[in-house]
């Protein structure tokens, strides 16, 4: 951006303009600083409908609130972060503030505050938010974060209609919460201001509850969730046919362009990447996270795209496709990709309310066991023994799903008693996503399997008599994909 204002220092006593963080300032005459301070239109909106998750936003308040009675609760959105001098990294609300509020703006914070000490009577929430960028002393148009350089802020007053919460100025908050009394938990990781506002009054142990409480809360998802699952899955769905329909230009140049074609979908239909792209041609697809994506891709290898549209409202996707970059798996990749298949179509079948989330694991594992044993990788051993020795892994690698949402790696902070060792319920979604991966300096296969990489993975959401592929949009049989290659390869 071009920045065409010149680089001499005011002269003047006091700063009521706060100068830009590039360092250079305007000369700013008193007739100019004047003539910016009026002459705006009022462009206040008013009678605003409140955003289509307000209803659902409200309940998980109200869920919060009933968890922890009596307690000041603190969840902040985050604040930028610098990429370099004055520029910054693409701002990502923290999840457990858009979870509660549905508002995806930087320097925002959620408190809950008890109505009564005693808890009984639950909480007020409070929104605390960056107003509208002040026009007298010079900010809107002088700071390097004022509205006219990164674009209007809703008030308080419109955000209020929006989010269906108080809205208050954020600016004021540390210093209030530094005077305040009595149990406070806060969220850590996303705002040191905040953080540093209530260092005497919170403890590592009692905020850790507070994380696992909103992670372990995101386990179900409700019907606003589920429908942007979908969305995301259906412009993920998009986004590979995006790729198929350009391989032949990734081809003239690198696995940059299938990571820039998905990308374009992304932002396009939702908000970014739901996480870095994993486009991995010929034996970078054995590296599990493969996002440099710089290397060649040929015909004749095999494609391992692993991607995700994050929706507008932050949901995301996690899908990944093993394709055939000319159209056709040869003999050994298909041999290898009806494998995963078989352990993926068993993996799926194990995913249904009253069953462990271990039990989809163990089924796509066995299958894949089986193939290892077929294929004389393991020499005399038989599939049990392999399955208790876990010797498979050599190959498999790494489990076979999670729990899928807001996050990629979704309700990370859940107890194990909750989520691994838990039971499924209706409206848990999760990856369930078996892999095999021969490295192309493994000796201990034959020649012709290295360097071939397969995963196929899909976002399977948990029914009340058993699931739905989110992303089956997507086909995953071989000869289903390689029809569908062709058909939009034309
Ligand atoms: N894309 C990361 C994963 O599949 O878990
Ligand atoms: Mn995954
Ligand atoms: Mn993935």
């Amino acid at each position: 951006m071009a920045d065409e204002l010149n680089p001499e220092t005011p002269e003047t006593e006091e700063e009521p303009i706060k100068q830009r963080k590039n360092g250079l300032y305007p000369g700013v005459s008193d007739e100019l600083a004047e003539s910016m301070k009026s002459g705006w239109a009022d462009t206040e909106l008013t009678g605003l409908a409140p955003i289509a998750q307000a209803e659902h936003t409200a309940a998980r308040r109200a869920a919060l609130s009933a968890r922890f009675p009596g307690e000041r609760l603190v969840i902040p959105s985050g604040n930028l972060k610098t990429r370099s001098n004055d520029t910054e990294y693409a701002f990502r609300a923290s999840t457990e503030y858009a979870y509660l509020t549905g508002d995806q703006t930087h320097d925002g914070v959620l408190v809950l505050e008890p109505k009564s000490p005693a808890g009984a009577d639950g909480h007020e929430a409070t929104i605390y938010l960056l107003p509208r960028s002040n026009r007298e002393n010079g900010e809107f148009w002088l700071d390097g974060q004022g509205e006219l350089w990164v674009g209007r802020r809703n008030s308080l007053a419109e955000a209020e209609q929006l989010l269906g919460l108080p809205a208050k100025d954020v600016r004021e908050l540390a210093e209030a919460l530094k005077e305040a009394t009595g149990p406070v938990r806060a969220v850590r990781g996303h705002d040191a201001g905040i953080e540093a506002a209530l260092t005497d009054k919170v403890t590592a142990e009692r905020d850790e509850e507070l994380r696992v409480y909103l992670s372990e809360a995101r386990l179900v998802k409700d019907a606003f969730e589920i429908a942007e699952l979908q969305k995301a899955c259906d412009a993920t769905a998009r986004g590979f046919e995006d790729v198929v329909k350009v391989l032949d230009k990734a081809e003239a140049t690198s696995e940059r362009y299938i990571e820039g074609t998905f990308f374009l979908r992304a932002r396009v239909e939702g908000n970014d990447i739901g996480y870095g792209s994993i486009c991995a041609a010929g034996p970078h697809a054995t590296t599990l996270h493969w996002v440099r994506n710089d290397g060649p891709v040929r015909s004749g290898d095999l494609l391992l795209l692993d991607a995700g549209v994050e929706t507008t409202e932050l949901y995301t996707a996690d899908v990944t496709r093993t394709l055939p970059i000319n159209g056709t798996f040869t003999p050994l990749q298909r041999k290898i990709y009806d494998a995963v298949y078989e352990a993926q179509e068993a993996g799926i079948a194990a995913v249904k309310p009253g069953g462990e989330f271990r039990d989809f694991h163990d089924a796509a594992q066995r299958v894949l066991a089986t193939k290892l044993v077929e294929w004389g990788l393991l020499g005399d051993l038989d599939v049990e023994k392999v399955l208790e020795l876990g010797l498979q892994r050599r190959w498999t690698l790494h489990g076979t799903g999670h729990m899928l949402g807001m996050d990629v790696h979704d309700c990370a902070a859940a107890r194990t008693e909750s989520y691994v060792n838990g039971i499924l319920e209706p409206g848990v979604c999760l990856t369930v996503e078996p892999g095999l991966y021969f490295q192309a300096d493994d000796l201990s296969v034959p020649e012709e399997y290295r360097g071939i990489g397969v995963r196929i993975e899909d976002d399977i959401l948990v029914t009340e008599d058993g699931n739905v592929n989110l992303s089956a949009a997507l086909p995953r049989r071989s000869d289903e994909v390689e029809a569908w290659m062709a058909a939009l390869k034309g």
